[in-house]
C-alpha cells in the first residue's frame, strides 16, 4: 500500500468506527449494526455467507479452489453504561455506550476484509468473518457456533483492544488467556422468628455471614500457589425488618479460574462448604450456577502463527498478563484450536468505563494483523497438504501404513 492508500485506509477505519460509536446497540439487538456491516461489507464486494443469525453476520472471501477455512472473530455488541467521554461522536443513545471498543474490534475485521479480499486470489483457502452478536452476554458465541458458521473450521483467530498495552504491541501467549466466569446464587433457608426469640426460629443470616467467611478459606488453603482463582461474594440480602428474623438469606457473586481442572475443583469445594456451613447450623441452603464461558485457553501452535502474523503486521509482540474478566470467544475454541490476542490501544481507562476510549492509530494494525494471521493460517494448513495433524495420518493410512 502506497502512503497515500495507507492513510486513505485508515481514514476509513476510523469513519466505520465513529459511526459504530455513535450508534451502539445492547447484546441480542445489534439491528442497525448488522445492516451497517452488511453494507460496508457488500460495497467492498464481499460476500456474505448464509448462516441463520437474527443479529450479527456471516461473511466469507476466497475458497474459489477449495483449500482449509480459518475463521476470524469480532464482538459488535455495546453495554448498558452511560457515555461520559465527551467526545464529538459519542453515543446518540442514553445509556448505551461502546464502552468495551466492540466497535474498534468490528471496524478492524471489516479493514482485514478489505485487505483479505485484495489478495483473495491468493489465499490457500477460505477465511470466514464472525461478526458475534451478544458477546457482553456471553451469549453470542453459542448463537454463531448454533448457526453451523464454526463447521469445517480450523482454526479460530479473534482479538480484544487492551487499554494498558500501548499502540504497536501485541499481547499473544499459549495458555489461558482469560477467566472461566461461573456465578453463584446461593439460597439459605431457615425459619423465620421473633428477634428477641431465636431459639424458636433458624437464623439464615447467621448461616449467610458464616458462609460468606468460610469461603474465604477455597483460593488459601484449595488452589495451590502456582494457580490462581477469585471468588467474590457480591450480593448478600436477607430480613425486611430490625425486629423479625427472616426465613431466607441469598448470597450472589462469582468464581474467576483460568484452569478447567481448577475450576471444577473450587467450585466442587464451594458446594461442600455452603451445605456444610448450613448443616452446622440447622439450615439448608441450595448452591444454582450461573454458567459463564469457561476459560479463553490459546493453542501453542497456533500462538507461534500469529507471532510471526503479528511481527509481520508491524506489531511488536509482548507476553501479556491473563485477565480475569470472561469471553465467550472460549466456547469457539472449543470448536477449532486457535489465539486470542490483546491488541494495545493506550487507552486512559479500563474496559467497561464510561470515559471508556481506544488510540485509533491502532485501527490499521488491528486489520493488518487479523488479515496476517488468517493468511499465515492458510498457508500453514495448505503446506500440510491441506490437511491437519489428524488427516495427515489418514493420508499415510491411505498409503497402506496403519498408525
Ligand atoms: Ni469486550
Amino acid at each position: 500500500m502506497s502512503n497515500e492508500d495507507a492513510g486513505a485506509f485508515t481514514d476509513r477505519l476510523i469513519d466505520i468506527r465513529r459511526r459504530l460509536h455513535a450508534n451502539p446497540e445492547l447484546s441480542g439487538e445489534e439491528y442497525e449494526t448488522t445492516a451497517a456491516i452488511r453494507e460496508w461489507l457488500r460495497q467492498a464486494g464481499i460476500r456474505i455467507a448464509d448462516y441463520p443469525l437474527r443479529t450479527g453476520l456471516v461473511a466469507e472471501i476466497g475458497g474459489q479452489y477449495g483449500g482449509p477455512v480459518v475463521a476470524l472473530r469480532a464482538d459488535i455488541d455495546a453495554l448498558p453504561v452511560a457515555e461520559e467521554t465527551g467526545l464529538p461522536f459519542a453515543s446518540r443513545r442514553p445509556g448505551v455506550m461502546h464502552a468495551c471498543g466492540h466497535d474498534f474490534h468490528t471496524a478492524a475485521l471489516i479493514g482485514a476484509a478489505a485487505l483479505l479480499k485484495r489478495r483473495e486470489p491468493e489465499l490457500a483457502g477460505t477465511v470466514r468473518l464472525l461478526f458475534q452478536p451478544a458477546e457482553e452476554k456471553a451469549k453470542g458465541a453459542a448463537q454463531v457456533i448454533e448457526s453451523g458458521a464454526l463447521e469445517g473450521v480450523r482454526a479460530v483467530f479473534g482479538l480484544h483492544n487492551k487499554p494498558d498495552l500501548p499502540v504497536g504491541a501485541i499481547g499473544i501467549k499459549p495458555g489461558p488467556i482469560m477467566a472461566a466466569a461461573d456465578g453463584f446464587a446461593v439460597e439459605v433457608d431457615g425459619k423465620g422468628t421473633h428477634a428477641a426469640m431465636p431459639e424458636a426460629g433458624l437464623d439464615p443470616l447467621v448461616t449467610a455471614a458464616h458462609i460468606v467467611t468460610a469461603l474465604q478459606s477455597i483460593v488459601s488453603r484449595n488452589v495451590s500457589s502456582l494457580d490462581s482463582a477469585v471468588v467474590s461474594v457480591t450480593r448478600l440480602s436477607a430480613g425486611a425488618s430490625w425486629n423479625v428474623i427472616s426465613d431466607k438469606a441469598i448470597l450472589d457473586g462469582t468464581i474467576r479460574t483460568f484452569d478447567e481442572g481448577v475450576r471444577t475443583e473450587v467450585r466442587r469445594r464451594f458446594e461442600q462448604v455452603v451445605d456444610g456451613v448450613a448443616a452446622a447450623f440447622g439450615t439448608t441452603a441450595r448452591t444454582r450456577w450461573t454458567g459463564g464461558p469457561p476459560p479463553v485457553v490459546n493453542d501453542a501452535r497456533w500462538a507461534r502463527v500469529a507471532a510471526r502474523a503479528a511481527e509481520a503486521a508491524g506489531l511488536e509482540v509482548v507476553a501479556p498478563k491473563p485477565s480475569p474478566a470472561g469471553e465467550d470467544f472460549a466456547l469457539y475454541l472449543k470448536q477449532a484450536p486457535g489465539v486470542f490476542a490483546f491488541l494495545g490501544t493506550s487507552g486512559p481507562h479500563e474496559w467497561h468505563h464510561p470515559a471508556f476510549d481506544v488510540d485509533e492509530s491502532a485501527l490499521p494494525l488491528a486489520a493488518s494483523y487479523l488479515a496476517a494471521v488468517a493468511g499465515e493460517a492458510l498457508d500453514e494448513l495448505a503446506a500440510a497438504g491441506g490437511a491437519g495433524e489428524g488427516e495427515k495420518q489418514d493420508d499415510a493410512a491411505a498409503g497402506g501404513v496403519r498408525v
